[in-house]
């Protein structure tokens, strides 16, 4: 069954397990091709100005391997001078910009768009004017996806992190985090905006994020490079991909 659902998987954790040693493997384009094969639709990678996983080397490579198969590529970027003109090099299908701070372990929060309007607006229209599909991340804040939409994006991702803990830790304010995620699509939707959600999914919370109907696309990364440590990249994607399609169906039916 084909998903009207994206699925883009994050490949940074590979390089995270590569940098660990210093050398070249597990090498994460291989990953990405591992990925594709096995049903996901485009692979995102995070170039963070600190290198601390995916190198410049990674992105010439994924851009070269997504073009070649005709998928596309989602280069998450902080919206800085450096990173633009890596973005603008390589032209990928999207990118993503999200905030960046270097203490942190993962990318902890949304940008705040609406706060910083006078510097991300002109990034967006550069990397727009260069064909690029621009995304900013924000937290689930019907503001936020406003903001977005003044600066131009033409995307919105959601971040699911806060919603995702709630329900790993039990929390009861679970099912209020999700109804905020519910408003933010639902207001991107009704601005035009093309609306995707990620950060911390795994397979108890991809269902009620997938059933969002106003979702194009998830991105995914940490829970399956994890998942592939025990029965492999490809069955983990798979098993993902059948949830993310039942949510979808559940939801139709
Ligand atoms: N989307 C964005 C914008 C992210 O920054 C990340 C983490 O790099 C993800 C999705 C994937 O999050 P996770 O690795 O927790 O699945």
């Amino acid at each position: 069954m084909t998903s009207s659902l994206r699925l883009g998987v994050n490949i940074d954790h590979v390089a995270t397990v590569r940098n660990a040693r210093g050398d070249g493997y597990p090498d994460p384009v291989r990953a990405a091709e591992m990925a594709l094969a096995a049903g996901a639709d485009g692979i995102t990678a995070h170039l963070r100005e600190d290198r601390r996983h995916i190198s410049d080397a990674d992105i010439d490579a994924l851009a070269v391997i997504t073009r070649r198969r005709g998928r596309p590529l989602n280069l998450e970027m902080a919206v800085t001078g450096e990173m633009e003109a890596i973005a603008l090099a390589h032209r990928p299908h999207a990118a993503c910009l999200v905030p960046e701070r270097r203490e942190e372990v993962t990318t902890e929060g949304g940008l705040d768009v609406a706060g910083g309007h006078n510097l991300i607006a002109p990034v967006v229209r550069r990397l727009a004017d260069a064909g690029i599909r621009v995304s900013c991340f924000i937290d689930a804040d019907v503001l936020q996806v406003a903001a977005a939409s003044a600066v131009g994006a033409q995307v919105v991702e959601l971040h699911t992190g806060a919603y995702c803990q709630a329900v790993r830790e039990r929390s009861r304010h679970a099912e209020a985090i999700l109804g905020r995620l519910k408003g933010a699509a639902r207001e991107g939707a009704r601005l035009g905006l093309e609306v995707h959600a990620g950060h911390g999914i795994d397979y108890e919370t991809v269902g009620a994020v997938a059933a969002i109907p106003e979702l194009a696309e998830l991105n995914i990364g940490h829970f399956l490079i994890g998942e592939a440590i025990f029965i492999g990249l490809g069955p983990a994607i798979q098993r993902m991909r059948t949830l993310m399609d039942e949510a979808r169906a559940t939801r139709a039916a």
